[in-house]
């Protein structure tokens, strides 16, 4: 009897990890930053990360305002989301652009503009400059779907699935000039299992990165209030 008691405490351990994914570090949400952190959002693609910031805003997970969405692709579908949420955003197309350079001092402009303090690239696909960089010296995010420093660049999952790594996950890291390499904020690991395919994984990977993208966003907030009273 004994021993059913200690299977069944073991059993339900792994179930309170959900069988499904592992967050470190788990940082507590309460901590809520005042006044609201001004927020800028990156985006190339479709959005969904976008849209579970805005959805943790609205929670009142983060304290937070998205000041503005730029996007690098007028087709992204992050702009469907950003009309959905009446999110102000702008498309600054890197083709209309004639260098990396030009393309990243208008985004630079934009975001100082509006006073952002903190830019979260959310499946923003392109890399971007040093001098960007360095304006939002940690104060620049980005989210990546590996374990990293493994499988670093954009085909991260396939990398993972051809190594055959059991266990993968996604990344939020400071942004640095070396790609997908910056000090890591939050990670979420995710199995692999046998049966997965690409799609499979990315979706619950996806799934990880919809909640640590806030909880990172929340962390880096605090940080850089509490950096903004220091210097007071
Ligand atoms: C995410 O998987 C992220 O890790 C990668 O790009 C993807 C963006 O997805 N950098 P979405 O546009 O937020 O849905």
């Amino acid at each position: 009897m004994k021993q059913d008691n200690k299977e069944y405490a073991e059993r339900n351990l792994f179930n309170g990890l959900n069988g499904h994914s592992l967050i470190s570090p788990l940082e507590s949400q309460n901590n809520l930053v005042e006044p609201k952190i001004r927020l800028g959002i990156l985006a190339s693609g479709k959005g969904s990360n976008f849209e579970y910031i805005i959805k943790s805003i609205q929670k009142k997970q983060i304290n937070a305002v998205i000041s503005i969405l730029i996007v690098n692709n007028p087709n992204c579908l992050a702009i469907k989301k950003a009309i959905k949420y009446n999110i102000p955003y702008v498309i600054i197309n890197h083709r209309d652009c004639n260098s990396r350079l030009e393309h990243d001092k208008l985004v630079m402009k934009k975001l100082e503009e509006l006073s952002v303090e903190l830019v979260v690239m959310a499946g923003w696909m392109r890399i971007i400059g040093e001098e960007l960089i360095n304006k939002f010296n940690n104060r620049l995010i980005n989210i990546h779907p590996s374990l990293l420093p493994s499988f670093k660049g954009i085909d991260a999952i396939e990398q993972a699935m051809d190594k055959r790594v059991t266990i993968t996950g996604c990344t939020v890291h400071h942004v640095q000039k070396e790609v997908d390499s910056g000090s890591i904020i939050i990670q979420a690991a995710v199995p692999i299992k046998d049966k997965d395919s690409i799609e499979t994984l990315k979706k619950r990977i996806q799934e990880m990165e919809h909640i640590i993208l806030p909880l990172a966003i929340a962390k880096v907030a605090i940080e850089i209030r509490t950096n903004f009273k220091d210097k007071k």
